[in-house]
């Protein structure tokens, strides 16, 4: 895939965030092993195509390039930072007393976020959510009447891709309280829930063109809203709240991990053009928000992205509002094998995870069969007694449809955490007898 403005290499290029999304689907497509060689270059806005042919024979390890100046390939990577001790929000991004709007400020973050802010800044709220008040549901109506009692909090009914309805909600909100608004904080997500018991239909084979519309809207729609109130307002910090899945892609969540990845594309045009702005890209909120109760948190764990419990999740993002970076990532652990290879200081070529078994033959029908059905759902050859499900490139889609073959093939009724007590061929075959 060849781009021009999907990544910004040096001080003054520009960001599309529409083509920033195509990156996180290309990582996808490699996790999902739907096409083998697929990767995305790109180009110099103004490179001819004799620059374009040789850019795509740079860097060819490499799932994600940027190739500039007559050919210098440049890679995408993580650099771990300090963790500053934070205990509040930098003036700059909200004074004490200020004001802000937090689209989707009654979501499982949202709540935590709002907690904060009105307990230790006195901050005056606008929240937005697209249910109507009438309508909110238990917790989200106690945690708005709990809100009122803390200070001054209003929410209002409004799509945040309604870039009208939006800057409306905020005039309003404005006159009321006499000063123009502090600070954006863009929650508003699609509920990724309902992937869970369909993540066939979201791997990016079977994704349509309305599943991808559904994850982008209160996303990038949403950002680009704001977009709209940032400009009406140049003071106005912005804090956007990404996923880990914009810059690793995810498999079954292409659409989601694309929506992500436009979020954190605003917040590098945004940065470029002098506003304060951080796009923090959480790994996995505990407890709270659409991550709660999800089947795949013990799979994005072995991959190393690490569960956030609440009060850590504040203090992190506390943290991060300290940090000087427009982007950053809250929550993956540098050291996981998954990770590593995109941190630098570990260089090496192309996505990579952790070592193989040496092989040792299956042993006994059962444990052949096992091994047969790996081999299958895995794309892999010659699978060992000793493998590791995970170590082979099994991701939760794989997991899904591995245990379903196993159970049909056994008429057993193996749930599907037991590849993660019993991640080996030989492990998963004694539990199936
Ligand atoms: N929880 C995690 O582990 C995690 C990890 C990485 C990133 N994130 C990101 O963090 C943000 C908050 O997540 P969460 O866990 O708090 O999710 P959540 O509990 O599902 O809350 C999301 C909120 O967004 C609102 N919303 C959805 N679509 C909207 C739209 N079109 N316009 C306006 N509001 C809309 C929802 O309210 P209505 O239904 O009333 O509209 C809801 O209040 C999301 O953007 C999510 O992608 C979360």
């Amino acid at each position: 895939m060849l781009t021009r403005h999907a990544a910004a290499v040096a001080e003054g290029e520009t960001v599309d965030p529409g083509r920033a999304a195509l990156a996180a689907l290309v990582r996808t497509a490699r996790a999902e092993q739907t096409v083998g060689a697929v990767r995305l270059v790109d180009i110099a806005a103004d490179a001819d195509d004799t620059a374009a042919v040789a850019a795509v024979r740079s860097a060819p390890g490499e799932d994600v390039s940027a190739v500039r100046d007559g050919g210098t390939a440049h890679v995408q990577r993580l650099r771990p930072v300090p963790e500053p001790d934070a205990l509040t929000v930098p003036r700059e991004i909200l004074p004490v007393g200020g004001t802000a709007l937090l689209t989707g400020g009654l979501g499982g973050i949202g709540r935590e976020v709002v907690g904060y802010l009105l307990s230790a800044l006195g901050a005056r709220l606008l929240l937005t959510g697209r249910t109507p008040e009438a309508e909110l549901g238990g917790e989200r109506r106690e945690a708005l009447e709990e809100f009122r009692e803390l200070g001054e909090v209003a929410y209002v009914s409004v799509d945040a891709a309604d870039g009208p309805a939006l800057e409306a909600a905020v005039a309003d909100a404005e006159r009321r309280w006499g000063r123009p608004l502090d600070a954006v904080f863009h929650l508003a997500g699609a509920d990724v829930r309902d992937h869970w018991d369909a993540l066939e239909a979201h791997a990016l084979t079977a994704e349509t063109a309305d599943g991808l519309a559904a994850m982008m809207r209160p996303k990038a729609g949403g950002a680009r809203a704001v977009e709209g109130l940032l400009a009406a307002r140049p003071g106005t910090a912005a804090v956007l709240f990404s996923s880990v899945n914009g810059f690793f892609g995810g498999s079954s969540f292409g659409a989601y991990a694309a929506a992500n990845a436009a979020l954190d594309g605003y917040a590098e045009r945004w940065a470029a053009e002098g506003r304060t702005v951080r796009s923090i890209a959480w790994s996995m909120w505990d407890r709270t928000g659409m991550n709660e109760g999800s089947p795949l948190a013990a799979a994005a764990r072995h991959r190393g992205l690490r569960g956030i419990d609440p009060a850590r999740g504040v203090q992190l993002l506390l943290a991060a509002l300290a940090r000087p970076e427009t982007c950053l990532l809250a929550g993956p652990d540098p050291a996981n094998a998954y990770i590593a290879p995109y941190v630098t200081g570990v260089r090496r070529r192309g996505p990579a995870g952790p070592a193989r078994a040496a092989y040792s033959p299956p042993e006994g029908e059962l444990e052949r069969e096992v091994a047969a059905v790996w081999e299958d759902v895995l794309g892999v050859d010659r699978v060992g007694r000793d493998d590791t499900f995970f170590v082979l490139g099994g991701d939760s889609l794989r997991v899904m449809r591995m245990i379903g073959r196993l159970n049909e093939r056994f008429a057993a009724a193996l749930p599907v955490s037991a590849v993660y007590d019993h991640p080996t061929v030989r492990a998963l075959a004694a539990a199936l007898t």
